[in-house]
């Protein structure tokens, strides 16, 4: 592959994978903030909070059985229990104490809201959207609610609900410029560019230097193939911003050229939102399986388990989960630290890194891992120029590189841009020629004509397992 010039030369604006990857509007707890003039059990339970912060969830759960025994009428106890189980990865436990918490008080707003939360995200809409519209009908002055209800209803995949709820919080919460800017990238992510484009100048209105409404007005106006607008609002971000890689991104794309990967904070501020949500949409809504023939793959070449292996992107950790433990270490490298904290929580990574993959590739020294794979990551990368060297370097004699890409035709550019995803395509015969050049002496390539599902129909793509000669 030539590398940039065989990529395909196109504006292209910012959109995600569904609507769903739409990030959650930040909530500031629900939890009533730190108060040190509270009574003296009031005091415990944030000492008890701020322990299940730091993941000290032994001391948490020590102090709360206390706590329980002291107050076992009082429903912040088995809330923050809720908390902790949702620290310690069990969604189950999690739903029970909030459902405790719930009949203590069946009219406490925060439970409500905190179980809809829990309960949107496993997949229980209908509850989620009951629970949260009686804590909005009861607390309709209160903005945390509010952006619960918004947060339920997107998790829960309501999606017209999530832009009524939004649009409501705007008009109950003007002074909060939050819900707008939501609201604005929900419809962005919906398509309905010209609304989106209201709500972003909107708040540009109120905040001029507000980069992410900028970089929304870029994005809208590309998508509108109205490429002056576009050119107008890059131009002014990048005059804001001149040193933000972000800004540098959407100033090319506005200009016509073609970036060669995704900048860190289009992806961290894809990731780390969908981060909660991610596992059970993907997996579920989506049905990706690709972690899960990773896994096949690298348990049919390591039988007796013994390899390292280094999870590029590795996100929420499936690549991890399906494998199991493994007699070797297992690292995770990842730029949004809530897939890591994700991925944490299965306890079978042995460190992560919070790096570019592209650092990660370039600053790993040589025959270092086994097993290297990248599923579902290499559409944000782009350009594989620099990562296939690496990764054979990377890798042990014998050891074999597991990757997927969107599939762009063979009749279109090595690497495509793709309008609607803002994701990059690879085509299959170059990708191949880039590992043989590379170094690779076995290169499968195994056709996936469903990656995941996407926009309801099957997204197309490929596996490519590369292995590095046994001696040089
Ligand atoms: C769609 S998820 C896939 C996660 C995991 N590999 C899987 O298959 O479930 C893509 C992940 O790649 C990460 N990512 C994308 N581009 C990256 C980059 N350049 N460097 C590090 N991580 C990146 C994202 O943060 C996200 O966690």
């Amino acid at each position: 592959m030539a590398g940039a010039s065989r990529i395909i030369a196109a504006s292209r604006a910012r959109s995600a994978r569904s609507p769903s990857s739409s990030c959650p509007l930040t909530m500031s707890s629900l939890f009533p903030s730190a108060d040190p003039f509270a009574d003296p059990f009031t005091l415990e339970l944030q000492r008890i909070r701020g322990l299940i912060e730091v993941n000290q969830l032994r001391q948490a759960a020590q102090a709360l059985n206390e706590a329980q025994k002291n107050a076992p009428t009082d429903a912040r106890v088995p809330l923050l229990g809720m908390r902790l189980a949702e620290r310690a990865n069990n969604p189950n436990a999690a739903i029970q104490a909030a459902r405790k918490a719930l009949k203590l008080e069946p009219n406490w707003h925060v439970a409500q809201i905190e179980l809809a939360l829990l309960l949107s995200k496993q997949q229980q809409g209908d509850e989620a959207m009951q629970l949260a519209m009686q804590a909005l009908a009861a607390t309709p002055h209160e903005i945390k609610v509010m952006v619960g209800a918004i947060n339920v209803a997107l998790f829960s995949e309501r999606y017209e609900q999530t832009r009524t709820w939004a649009e409501e919080g705007i008009r109950r919460f003007p002074q909060d410029a939050g819900i707008q800017l939501f609201l604005a990238r929900f419809l962005a992510m919906q398509g309905e560019y010209s609304d989106a484009r209201t709500h972003y100048e909107a708040v540009h209105a109120r905040m001029p230097r507000q980069p992410e409404a900028l970089k929304g007005l870029v994005s809208c106006a590309l998508n509108e193939h109205d490429n002056e607008q576009a050119r107008h609002w890059a131009d002014r971000l990048l005059g804001l911003y001149p040193q933000d890689e972000d800004a540098r991104y959407w100033h090319a794309l506005a200009h016509g050229q073609t970036p060669l990967t995704q900048p860190a904070q289009v992806v961290t501020s894809i990731f780390d939102g969908y981060a909660p949500a991610f596992d059970a949409h993907l997996v579920n809504s989506l049905q990706y399986r690709v972690p899960r023939r990773v896994a096949e793959i690298l348990n049919a070449k390591h039988p007796d388990r013994r390899f390292n292996l280094l999870d590029l992107g590795c996100g929420t950790g499936q690549v991890g989960a399906y494998l199991g433990r493994i007699e070797g270490h297992m690292i995770g490298v990842d730029l949004s630290e809530k897939m890591i904290e994700q991925a944490a929580r299965l306890g079978l990574y042995s460190r992560f890194h919070r790096v570019n993959v592209l650092d990660a590739l370039r600053d790993t020294p040589a025959d270092h891992y086994e097993a290297i794979t990248c599923t579902d990551v290499l559409i944000y990368v782009g350009d594989l120029t620099p990562v296939i060297p690496n990764a054979l370097r990377i890798l042990k004699p014998g050891g074999h590189f597991v990757f997927s890409c969107e599939r762009a035709g063979e009749d279109e550019p090595d690497l495509v841009l793709r309008e609607a995803s803002n994701r990059y395509a690879h085509k299959a015969s170059a990708v191949e020629r880039l590992c043989r050049a590379a170094g690779f002496d076995e290169v499968v390539i195994e056709d996936l004509p469903m990656l995941r599902m996407e926009g309801g129909a099957p997204l197309p793509g490929f596996l490519v397992t590369a292995r590095k000669p046994l001696a040089a």
